[in-house]
């Protein structure tokens, strides 16, 4: 072989390489949608004190029929994950893993049917260590059972937790979990903790590569509390985190900065608008986590804001990348579809700020990537309304206000 063709085909390897490097079970093609216990409900089991706090079968059932119901569903929620506290405190004679009675009466596989009766996906939660966060029962040394258990109660999305294992244990438990999974041959969505435990608690570097070869999503980042000092936290650190972040993140394989608190009266609008606007942005799961009763007009219809949410669902699935145009606003800018022709794809602009003042900016699209020398059309996502057309050339100048967003898509023309 000349040293062409060697080239040539050493640069053909290492292409697809690149193609077969996230998980490829053909689930999660874009990040998950839907709703998940834990941010607003925490455990949950205590439902003689706190029966508004309490995790049980009524709860998932009135959040299935929120979602059918009220619009939710259509906008692209879809996923409803129980997460801790969910089980008895002894497993079954079989060892098997069995729901609280008092809140579950009626067992999982009544839930899920339940749900998929509507058209939506179920999903649940378990610890690789031999119990959970919460110290309920978890999965160590029942692996194979309770992979086959959740695929028999028709589970479609499992996140499996790491607290309270070895560092040399979470390498290769996620591997082995998702292997019982593959095995039940029901398709499930694997969530994974795996890295964040091995960054924050164990103080070492994740393997990406490797953790995107075996999950669909992956918690990094310390969990999501019900206040504004969270989000931004957790807004920063996906920020600083960018440069590595980004490289494993696509269809199949997504980065979970954790559950969206919108709803919670926890965050302001404008607060509401930043956290969804930049999981948008990064194409995160976009997992709610509140009392669905207590949503307001406002914050349900900007969970389902179609132009923002096509953002979030956009099939390229790239993360944003964050510049920073001043000190105190960040834009995040996002290729995504649709293109004119084959060529020019839409982009849209975040101009993001954290404080508490308002600042004018002044920043020069075509500086990002943009290349249509027909230019662009801009929308405000938040009203819907066409702003102006601009030019390669053209700045945009704009008043960001305080503790919020001013989102734009631009469309080539
Ligand atoms: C960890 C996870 C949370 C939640 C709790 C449950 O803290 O990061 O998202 O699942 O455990 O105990």
């Amino acid at each position: 072989m000349n040293s062409f063709k060697v080239l040539f085909t050493l640069a053909f390897f290492v292409c697809l390489l690149e193609r077969v490097k996230l998980l490829d079970n053909g689930l999660a093609r874009t990040p998950p949608m839907g709703w998940m216990s834990w941010g607003y409900y925490m455990c949950g089991d205590n439902c003689l004190d706190q029966p508004h706090k309490c995790l049980d079968e009524e709860l998932i059932l009135s959040v299935v029929d929120t979602f059918y119901n009220d619009g939710y569903q259509e906008a692209g929620y879809e996923y409803i994950v129980i997460d801790d506290c969910w089980s008895e405190r002894e497993r079954d004679s079989d060892g098997r893993l069995v729901p609280d009675r008092n809140r579950f009466p009626h067992g999982m596989k009544f839930i899920s049917d339940y749900i998929h009766s509507k058209g939506l996906k179920f999903g649940m939660y378990t610890n690789v260590a031999n119990i959970t966060c919460m110290h309920y029962p978890g999965s160590r040394g029942y692996f194979g059972i309770d992979a086959m258990t959740f695929a028999e109660w028709g589970v479609d999305y499992i996140k499996v937790d790491g607290c309270f294992v070895e560092e040399s244990f979470l390498n290769t438990a996620y591997i082995k979990f998702g292997h019982y999974l593959n095995k039940t041959e029901r398709p499930i969505v694997y969530s994974c903790s795996w890295p964040y435990y091995i960054e924050f608690k164990h103080n070492k570097t994740p393997d990406y590569s490797k953790v995107s070869a075996h999950c669909n999503l992956w918690r990094n980042y310390h969990d999501v509390y019900t206040s504004w000092p969270s989000v931004r936290d957790i807004v920063n650190h996906y920020k600083m985190a960018y440069s590595t972040l980004y490289q494993h993140h696509g269809p199949g394989g997504w980065n979970d900065p954790d559950m969206l608190i919108i709803g919670t009266e926890s965050l302001t609008e404008s607060q509401s608008r930043i956290q969804l606007s930049v999981f948008a942005m990064l194409s995160a799961p976009l997992l709610l986590s509140c009392d669905m009763t207590k949503i307001t007009e406002y914050e349900r219809s900007l969970l389902q804001n179609l132009d923002l949410i096509a953002i979030a669902q956009d099939p390229l699935g790239i993360m944003a990348q964050p510049y920073e145009l001043t000190y105190f606003i960040t834009l995040w800018v996002k290729k995504h579809l649709p293109m004119k022709g084959d060529k020019y794809h839409s982009f849209s602009f975040a101009l993001v700020n954290l404080y508490r003042r308002n600042f004018t900016v002044s920043f020069t699209p075509g500086s990002y990537g943009l290349q249509s020398k027909d230019g662009y059309t801009v929308m405000d996502v938040f009203t819907g309304n066409y702003l102006r057309n601009i030019t390669l050339e053209d700045s945009i100048i704009v008043t960001v206000p305080f503790e919020d967003v001013i989102l734009y898509t631009l469309y080539a023309l």
